[in-house]
């Protein structure tokens, strides 16, 4: 059974990951929502109004209440710096399996934050949540993802074609990547220690 504990503040060597507030309208707008260079990679087309960020971070903030709603904010742990998000969503109760998004602000890629932060998301979803299964899928011609899933440990289970249309009404095939709770555990994933302490 999924043991759900919400979206706690989780620290990392250079992140903290928590809970989106209000206020973070501008500058997710500005840091990645608006930025096709970030959103051709996803399904949801970018932002052209600060007025649509503002929508969706109030829509993210109203579902903190709920205990199975995972998703955060990705901050600089030196500066405070708001680079990015990343949220687990679709939880299965009969299989205990779920999966994991993210995006980081342009400026910010190729310097490991992303791996960073999914290896985290990865160890509290199998240590705090009890997770059998996490997934995620990125389309190939997005490789730079691909490379973040299988450095996090996941591996890729196929390709499936046409699997997402984007908002440029363009088809993409998608890589399937998974991590189980006892690859975690076997491969010594466990022992890691990303998250250096847990929050609330
Ligand atoms: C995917 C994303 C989060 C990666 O974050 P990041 O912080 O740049 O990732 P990291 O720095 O931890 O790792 C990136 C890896 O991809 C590699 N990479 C970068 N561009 C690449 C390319 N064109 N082809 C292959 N590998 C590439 C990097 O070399 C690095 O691997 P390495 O450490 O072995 O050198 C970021 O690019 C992003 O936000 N993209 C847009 C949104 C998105 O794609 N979200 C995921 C949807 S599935």
């Amino acid at each position: 059974m999924i043991t759900y504990i919400g979206t706690p503040k989780l620290e990392t060597e250079r992140l903290i990951l928590e809970k989106f507030e209000p206020g973070d309208a501008q500058k997710v707008f500005d840091h990645w929502i608006s930025d096709e260079r970030v959103t051709d990679n996803r399904v949801s087309a970018a932002h052209t109004a600060v007025s649509q960020t503002v929508e969706k971070v109030a829509g993210i903030v109203s579902q903190y209440e709920k205990e199975d709603f995972c998703y955060w904010a990705v901050k600089l742990k030196g500066s405070g710096e708001l680079i990015g998000e990343i949220d687990l969503y679709d939880f299965d109760e009969e299989t205990g399996n779920c999966e994991v998004s993210y995006s980081l602000g342009y400026r910010w890629w190729n310097q490991g934050y992303g791996t960073e932060a999914l290896r985290a998301v990865i160890e509290f979803g199998f240590r705090h949540m009890n997770l059998h299964k996490i997934a995620a899928a990125h389309n190939t011609d997005n490789p730079a993802s691909g490379r973040v899933m299988s450095k996090a440990g996941m591996v890729q289970e196929g390709i499936v074609r046409d699997m997402i249309r984007n908002s440029k009404d363009q088809y993409k095939d998608c890589a399937i990547y998974g991590i189980l709770e006892g690859e975690y555990f076997s491969k010594g994933l466990s022992d890691k220690g990303y998250i250096l302490n847990v929050k609330g």
